[in-house]
């Protein structure tokens, strides 16, 4: 394709290093609908005959009908998807294929075809997103008032609702959401295609017809940057980063929470491997790959940002590694999505388990505290302290939890300390009693469960 100057062939391991198809072969969608817009208006300008547009708009046609069925061959001598499809074109249709590319490079050409596919791409992560919400909430509903211990440190804080520990996850992952969509929305800004190889072309082409018919706002406005930049990949990259670190967070929880210390839950056997030496283990190994699947993303994101950073304008071949790194992001996203909703919708809560985790490590202590504040006015400090004291008693003679140590031993402490206040001290009452705004009393959980559905539809 473009030997014309060479009098020899390329070394073998060249050709190896050069080529992409085996990778970019996935753009060949894009490299088609990029081809058909093309030169539509190429024919529109009379760039092309009606008849020279008319037989490549049914050679791609053909094309793609071949690539779909698994039919077409691609070839390592024709180095990319660009190539692969202009040869095959020009084989089916004759003379026409060659007019195709006139006033458009592949730099033009990839940099639209990739960015087609990672708005796409992006789309579909979204959906997967609001995929697993729903199956979150779902959950959350269910479980809006079981009781588990919140954690800050890893150590036992106040009690919560499990409702509440699940939604948390939905907001989370609603931001991440609007971020990736948000990142799909600006890459459609700007269309590349019309830049030719990096200063513009000579023909009079119409670049609003063609960003307008592959759904860009606009024809990107400086040719240099439009050939050699990559930020629309880097932005999906971080973004998608972002939300697997997210999902990472979720994973981690449910291996701690199905491990046998803290048995909160159970895996189903669907989601859940065994040992082969063993016999009793039951293993969250979906949940340990999407905390690796995150670090892999991150990186990805990474090496794209260490590829771009030291590029001059504009096109470098640098830049055709881009590919290998967002589709392995995007795969690997997509695959810890799916296997997390799949975790998510056949997870089974051991609700006493929880209750009594909460209850441990007087996780109730600022609800006497608060008691204190509110009924005696005692500054919030002194509260702090008084509580103090009462919780290193309870410790001192083995009772574990503040609602089972003796009225005496309360009032030893504090004589103002009534049985009405002790009586407080219930992992129930304290989650009912916070029940601000955005709190985990079951009420607000539900509340905000009714908030997710309605967003939903
Ligand atoms: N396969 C190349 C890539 O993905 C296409 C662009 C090639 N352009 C060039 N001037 N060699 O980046």
């Amino acid at each position: 394709m473009w030997g014309g100057r060479f009098a020899a062939q390329p070394a073998d391991a060249m050709q190896a290093i050069n080529a992409s198809i085996d990778v970019d072969q996935r753009l060949w969608r894009e490299d088609i609908e990029g081809s058909k817009a093309h030169a539509d208006m190429l024919a529109a300008r009379g760039i092309i005959t009606q008849e020279d547009n008319q037989a490549i708009q049914g050679g791609l046609d053909q094309i793609a009908a071949e690539i779909a069925a698994g039919e077409f061959k691609f070839s390592t001598e024709l180095e990319d998807i660009h190539l692969n499809i202009e040869a095959r074109l020009t084989e089916r249709i004759g003379e026409a294929g060659k007019r195709l590319h006139t006033g458009r490079s592949r730099n033009d050409q990839v940099a639209t075809d990739f960015k087609l596919w990672t708005m796409r791409a992006a789309r579909e992560a979204g959906d997967g997103l609001r995929a697993l919400q729903k199956a979150l909430v779902k959950q959350a509903s269910a479980h809006a008032d079981w009781i588990m211990p919140g954690f800050t440190h890893l150590q036992t804080a106040q009690p919560i609702t499990l409702g509440h520990h699940l939604l948390a996850y939905v907001s989370m992952f609603e931001r991440d959401r609007v971020r990736i969509i948000g990142g799909a929305l600006e890459a459609a800004w700007e269309c590349p295609l019309g830049s030719a190889a990096l200063a513009g072309t000579p023909y009079p082409i119409d670049r609003e017809m063609t960003a307008q018919a592959l759904g860009f706002h606009a024809p990107a406005s400086n040719s240099l940057d439009a050939v050699g930049s990559r930020d629309f990949a880097l932005a999906a990259l971080a973004n998608l980063s972002i939300a697997a670190t997210h999902l990472s967070r979720l994973a981690e929880e449910i291996v701690l929470w199905t491990s046998p210390q803290f048995a909160f839950a159970s895996l189903s056997d669907a989601w859940s491997t065994g040992s082969s030496i063993m016999p009793q283990k039951r293993n969250p190994d979906a949940a340990e790959l999407i905390r690796a699947k995150a670090a892999r993303v991150g990186a990805d994101f990474a090496a794209l940002n260490g590829i771009v950073q030291k590029l001059p304008l504009a096109y470098a071949k640098d830049l055709q590694d881009d590919k290998a790194l967002t589709f392995n992001a995007f795969d690997s996203f997509a695959l810890s999505i799916t296997a997390m909703i799949g975790m998510i919708e056949t997870m089974r809560f051991k609700r006493e388990a929880m209750r009594a985790a909460a209850a441990r490590g007087y996780s109730t202590a600022t609800d006497l505290a608060d008691w204190l504040v509110r009924e005696l006015k005692v500054p919030f400090r002194e509260a702090h302290e008084i509580t103090g004291k009462i919780v290193r008693r309870a410790e001192d003679s083995g009772v574990s939890e503040l609602g089972l140590l003796p009225i005496e031993d309360f009032q030893a402490v504090d004589p103002r300390i009534t049985d009405a206040a002790r009586g407080l001290l219930t992992v129930e009452k304290s989650v009912e009693s916070r029940d601000s705004y955005g709190g985990t009393a079951p009420q607000r959980v539900r509340e905000q469960v009714e908030r997710w559905k309605e967003m939903f539809e």
